[in-house]
């Protein structure tokens, strides 16, 4: 028997994927369906939900679209709920929306700070509380949060962003704890990323800037961090969480 294929096969499994419109997520849903799984596809815009249903739909795997925002809690009910009604059983998460831009901290108020933190933290808590029952139940789970290279650099104007990202990641390590056997949990922390969120910020000369001091001598793309997800919610890695995978093109100190 050919074993390692199959470590990495996500046959008959059940998936929910936030922020799966476009950029990582899109491409988590994508590379999770490519290994076998049906997915359910969560953001805001209708429609770059239904382009992504539409590839899975003709990679042979079923595929269900709930638009809503993760900061609504009641969208994350009815994003379980609706995962669990129309595709069966829950097995896999992927947290992924979430970010934010550089932060003047004289200038950024306490709200503002505030929402960076809920909005990168607290929706996956409750995903994570909210879809665990279900894990169980399906036989165990496997969950992903995407955090950022951020939350380990100490750099000028991330303190909201990058302090978002630490908790995030220490919020996984505790959940993992609390969470195994039955659901294992880890986190990614991706590097410079060529995503829509990323274009506003990357003038020709501060790429050209980052690309030098990155190892791997490129940018990372979207499936760089899919592949990542893809072992981490795998049974490759059955014996990994509560861990930080670092996908960053062997980056060690803030290039932005
Ligand atoms: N790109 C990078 O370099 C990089 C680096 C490190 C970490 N990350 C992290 O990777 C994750 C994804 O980033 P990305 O670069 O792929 O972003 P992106 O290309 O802008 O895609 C973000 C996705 O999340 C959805 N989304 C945004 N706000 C949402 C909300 N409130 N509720 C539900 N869905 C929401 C967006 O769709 P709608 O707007 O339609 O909702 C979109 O589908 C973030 O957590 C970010 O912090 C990115």
């Amino acid at each position: 028997m050919n074993l390692i294929p199959s470590l990495f096969s996500l046959h008959g499994q059940v998936a929910i994927v936030t922020g799966a419109g476009k950029g990582i997520g899109r491409a988590c849903a994508l590379a999770l369906a490519q290994a076998g799984a049906d997915v359910a596809l969560a953001a805001r815009t209708q429609a770059d939900l239904d382009a992504v249903a539409a590839d899975i739909r003709a990679l042979g795997r079923r595929a269900i679209t709930v638009a809503g925002d993760v900061s609504d809690e009641a969208a994350l009910d009815t994003l379980v709920a609706r995962t669990v009604a129309e595709l069966g059983k829950i097995n896999i998460l992927v947290n992924n929306a979430g970010g934010a831009g550089p932060n003047s901290p004289l200038k950024m108020g306490g709200a503002e700070f505030s929402a960076v933190l809920a909005w990168n933290v607290t929706p996956a808590y409750l995903l994570i509380q909210k879809t665990a029952q279900a894990m169980r139940e399906a036989g165990g789970g496997a969950v992903v949060n995407i955090s950022s290279v951020a939350a380990r650099y100490a750099q000028k104007h991330f303190s909201a962003y990058g302090a978002a990202k630490a908790a995030l990641n220490q919020m996984t390590r505790n959940l993992a704890q609390d969470f195994g056997p039955a659901v294992r949990i880890n986190a990614i922390e991706p590097g410079t990323i060529m995503t829509d969120a990323l274009a506003p910020f990357l003038t020709p000369e501060r790429k050209e800037r980052m690309v030098a001091s990155t190892p791997m001598a490129r940018l990372g793309q979207p499936e760089d961090i899919a592949a990542a997800a893809l072992f981490l919610v795998s049974p490759a890695s059955s014996w990994i969480t509560g861990k930080i995978l670092g996908v960053d093109g062997g980056v060690e100190a803030p290039n932005f």
